[in-house]
């Protein structure tokens, strides 16, 4: 193959998320849920990847390694611990992850809200609760107004769409069952409040959970415009690369509406939309299809399908018309050759996308560290790097080599 030169100032950047790095986020719903007796979570996050101390390494090692940009997540827990009350040193912490990054010349991308929210949110009714919107945009456009100026882009909601994913795929069951799952009644009663009212974000799937989760998208865009910030702002979608088997049209494009394009056309006047995409799936009449005989599995279970990718720019772009930003894409695997094998396809569908002309901004590795998996604990490593649990010790893969020198070269071959 001819080899391939990416547009100039194509941002190669690799991502985590507070929770699942940070270690000790005792103050989020998920930390609660984790320590539950009856936890649905296979282990604790604990200390994770005790990156909230040991940033200042890893960003040196992203910038050595070769990328120009570095997304992760501001978690409102420690920002806002009490409603209404916002800790300094916390924004400070930030602050210096922020000049860290530009120190070591990385772009920072910073999700204001990656799956985990403050305790004292669901006691408030959560993401079913219409004056969550308000609540969420509030500290967005303080972050905003203190820190804007170090954010080279920003990510309001990471997947605005995941509960109706994990719902319509049949990877959670459903809500009824899960409010009524011994580890839920008790997080419910340590907050003081009845399971039918505990909403964390990834479990608000009705009509209404999707409607607070859109507004506080909306608000937070404008609380963060308001604060005088320019960089680009947008959402990113788990958009879901579905395909149709024998008679499974119909039944395909209902799921395509309702998890992607519900979404797709809700995002008009943002910079851009995240696009975070891992395989594809498929649906004959009955709905979701398990993954196809004979085909490579990643440690999710998912199938190896780099080219899911491709097909999720496409849809996000035609649907959307905004400029895409590739947020999140990568895999879960022991077999570190897999992870380069996928990324390259990965890329190859990249490549068709900025050929036919479509704004690609950027490609976004999830994740730069193996992390906290949320239920499935520490087991899936999706990493680049590999963290020891016991010591901490960094140990960097084949993969992340290989990722970084593309990115410096900016050129696939
Ligand atoms: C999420 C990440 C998660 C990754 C791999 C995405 O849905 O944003 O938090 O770790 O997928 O499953």
């Amino acid at each position: 193959m001819e080899s391939y030169l990416f547009p100039e100032n194509f941002i190669w950047s690799t991502a985590t998320a507070a929770h699942q790095v940070e270690g000790n986020n005792t103050n989020n719903d998920i930390w609660l849920l984790e320590q539950v007796e009856h936890s649905m979570f296979k282990e604790p996050s604990l200390d994770a990847c005790d990156h909230f101390h040991r940033y200042p390494d890893d960003i040196k090692l992203l910038a050595d390694l070769g990328f120009n940009s570095y997304r992760f997540s501001i978690e409102w827990a420690r920002v806002e611990p009490v409603e209404g009350q916002f800790s300094a040193a916390a924004i400070n912490h930030y602050r210096r992850m922020l000049e860290a990054c530009h120190e070591h010349g990385l772009k920072p991308f910073v999700t204001f809200h990656h799956f985990s929210s403050p305790q004292w949110l669901l006691q408030q009714g959560g993401w079913e609760s219409a004056a969550t919107s308000a609540l969420f945009a509030r500290y967005c456009g303080r972050i905003a107004r203190d820190l804007g100026h170090l954010i080279g882009g920003g990510c309001t909601i990471n997947e605005v769409n995941i509960g109706r994913v994990l719902i319509s795929s049949g990877m959670m069951p459903p809500m009824t069952k899960i409010r009524q799952s011994p580890g839920w009644i008790e997080a419910s009663a340590q907050l003081g409040i009845t399971p039918n009212e505990l909403n964390p974000f990834m479990f608000a799937v009705s009509e209404q959970g999707r409607a607070v989760v859109m507004a506080a998208h909306h608000q937070a865009v404008a609380a963060i415009r308001a604060s005088g910030s320019t960089f680009p702002v947008g959402a990113t979608l788990a958009v879901q690369d579905i395909v149709s088997v024998a008679g499974g049209e119909a039944i395909a494009a209902q799921h395509r509406q309702a998890v992607n394009e519900a979404y797709l056309t809700d995002l008009v006047g943002d910079d851009f939309v995240g696009v975070q995409c891992y395989t594809r799936h498929r649906y004959d009449a009955s709905g979701p299809m398990p993954p196809e005989a004979g085909i490579e599995l990643t440690q999710m279970s998912y199938e190896f399908w780099p080219e899911a990718l491709e097909s999720a720019i496409r849809q996000a772009y035609a649907t959307s018309g905004l400029p895409i930003m590739v947020t999140e894409n990568g895999l879960a695997t022991t077999d570190d050759r897999r992870r380069i094998a996928y990324v390259e396809r990965a890329l190859h569908g990249v490549k068709n996308c900025l050929e036919d002309g479509i704004p690609v901004m950027g490609y976004t590795y999830w994740s730069a560290l193996d992390n906290f998996e949320w239920m499935l604990g520490y087991t899936p490593t999706f990493g680049l790097i590999a963290v020891d649990r016991q010591t901490q010790a960094r140990t960097v893969k084949d993969s992340a080599v290989w990722l970084g020198s593309v990115a410096r070269s900016n050129t696939l071959r």
